[in-house]
C-alpha cells in the first residue's frame, strides 16, 4: 500500500508538471516526403481530385461523398457506403491525417499517397471495388484527355497525368488539412482566452483523472499506436479484428488506431464502426471502463468515476479541438 501511495503522489506531481506545459501540445509542421514536396499547383489539383466523380465507377462518387466537409471530413453514415454497399467501417476524418505514421483504422497503408489506391499494387478508395470502384489506367487516360487537367498536372509536376501524380496531388492537398487554427491550438500558442474556463478544467481532466493522454499523447493527440478500448461491435462485420488483420498477432485482436481527436465534435459518428454518435456517449463508454468482458481490452481502460460536471468539462475541452476551416472545405471548380 505504501509503495502505491508514493507512486500515486509521484504520478500526481508528474501530471501537474505536464498539465502546465501546454507547449507540448503544439502541432508541429506537417511532415512532407522528399519525393513529393508541396507546391501550390499540386495542392489545388488535389483539392479538385478529391471532389471529382470521374475518379469513380460510373461517375458516381468522390472522396468527399464519404468524407463530408459538413461532418468534419468524416463519414455522414455510421458505416461508409460504396459500390459494394455498406462497408464494415466508418470513414474517419482526413483532418491531421498527414501526422499519422500509418493510415486506416488498422494502419495497413504506410503513406497518404499509398492510401489513395491510385498506386499500382495498392488497394485504396479509388481502386477498391467496394468503394469508388475506379479503373486507374482508364482514369489516367481520361484525365489526360481533359485539357484543363493536362495543363494543371504539367504545372504541378512538369509532366502529364500518371497514377503516381494523382496519388501525390491528393496527398499534397491532404497535408494542408491540419487543425492548427483550432481554438485549442490558439490557446497552446499563447492566446489564454481562446478556450473557456470549462474547457481548461476539461483539459486537466484529460491529462489527469480521465487518463486520456496515455494514448491521445502530445503533441498530436495520438500515439500513432493501436489499442482495444472495448468499442461495441456493430454493423455488418460480426467481428472486426482490426490491427490483427495486418499483423496476425493474437494480441492485436480488436485494436484500432488511436485517432487524433481534432474536429471530433463535428463528427456525426465516432469510432471505427460508428458505434457512437456523440461525445457524451464516448465519455460514458470510457467512464464505465469500456467493455471489461472484452478479454483483449487495454489495461489502461478502467472505470473513471467522473461526475456530470467533469464529463461536461471534458466535452467542452474536446470542442476546442475543432478547426472550422476543415468543416468549410468547398467543392472547387473542376476542369
Ligand atoms: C465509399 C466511401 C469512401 C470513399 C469514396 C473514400 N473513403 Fe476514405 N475512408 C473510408 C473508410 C470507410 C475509411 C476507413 C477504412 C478502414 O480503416 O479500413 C477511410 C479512410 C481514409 C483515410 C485514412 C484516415 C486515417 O485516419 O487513417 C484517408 C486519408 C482517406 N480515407 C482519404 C480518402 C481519399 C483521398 C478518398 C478519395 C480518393 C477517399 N478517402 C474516398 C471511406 C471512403
Ligand atoms: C488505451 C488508449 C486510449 C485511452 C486511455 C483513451 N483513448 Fe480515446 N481512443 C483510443 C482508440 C484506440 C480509439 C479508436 C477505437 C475504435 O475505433 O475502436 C479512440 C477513440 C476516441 C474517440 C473517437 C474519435 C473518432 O475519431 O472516432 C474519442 C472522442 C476519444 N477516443 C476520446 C478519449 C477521451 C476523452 C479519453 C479519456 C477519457 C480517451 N479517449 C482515452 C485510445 C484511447
Amino acid at each position: 500500500m505504501k509503495k502505491t501511495g508514493v507512486f500515486l503522489v509521484l504520478m500526481g506531481v508528474f501530471s501537474v508538471a505536464w498539465a502546465d506545459d501546454i507547449s507540448a501540445w503544439k502541432l508541429p509542421a506537417v511532415p512532407v516526403p522528399k519525393d513529393n514536396p508541396q507546391n501550390a499547383a499540386k495542392v489545388e489539383l488535389g483539392h479538385q481530385l478529391l471532389f471529382d466523380n470521374r475518379l469513380s465507377k460510373n461517375d458516381s462518387m468522390n472522396c468527399a461523398s464519404c468524407h463530408l466537409p459538413a461532418t468534419g471530413g468524416a463519414g455522414p453514415t455510421p458505416r461508409a457506403f460504396g459500390h459494394g454497399g455498406e462497408l464494415g467501417r466508418w470513414a474517419p476524418s482526413w483532418v491531421n491525417s498527414a501526422y499519422y505514421t500509418s493510415l486506416f483504422w488498422d494502419g495497413r497503408a504506410a503513406s497518404l499517397e499509398e492510401q489513395t489506391g491510385a498506386l499500382p499494387g495498392h488497394m485504396g478508395p479509388i481502386s477498391a471495388p467496394g468503394e469508388m470502384g475506379g479503373d486507374v489506367d482508364a482514369i489516367v487516360a481520361r484525365l489526360n484527355a481533359i485539357p484543363g487537367y493536362k495543363a494543371e498536372f504539367k504545372k504541378a509536376f512538369g509532366e502529364e497525368v500518371t497514377a503516381q501524380n494523382i496519388a501525390k496531388a491528393i496527398a499534397s492537398y491532404e497535408r494542408t488539412l491540419d487543425a492548427t487554427a483550432s481554438p485549442f491550438q490558439r490557446y497552446v500558442n499563447g492566446d489564454a482566452k481562446a478556450i473557456s474556463p470549462a474547457a481548461k478544467r476539461g483539459f486537466k481532466i484529460f491529462q489527469g483523472k480521465g487518463k486520456c493522454n496515455f494514448c491521445h499523447t502530445p503533441p498530436l493527440m495520438t500515439d500513432n499506436g493501436f489499442h482495444n478500448i472495448g468499442v461495441p461491435q456493430v454493423g455488418p462485420l460480426k467481428e472486426d479484428l482490426g490491427r490483427y488483420e495486418v499483423t496476425k498477432d493474437p494480441a492485436d485482436k480488436g485494436k484500432f488506431k488511436t485517432p487524433s481527436l481534432y474536429n471530433s465534435s463535428s463528427f456525426a459518428f465516432l469510432m471505427h464502426d460508428g458505434a457512437f454518435s456523440s461525445l457524451r456517449e464516448v465519455i460514458d463508454h470510457y467512464n464505465q471502463g469500456g467493455n471489461p468482458k472484452d478479454a483483449n481490452q487495454d489495461v489502461l481502460i478502467t472505470k473513471l468515476d467522473l461526475s456530470e460536471k467533469e464529463k461536461s468539462d471534458l466535452i467542452a475541452f474536446l470542442k476546442t479541438l475543432t478547426d472550422e476551416r476543415i468543416n468549410r472545405i468547398a467543392p472547387p471548380k473542376l476542369p
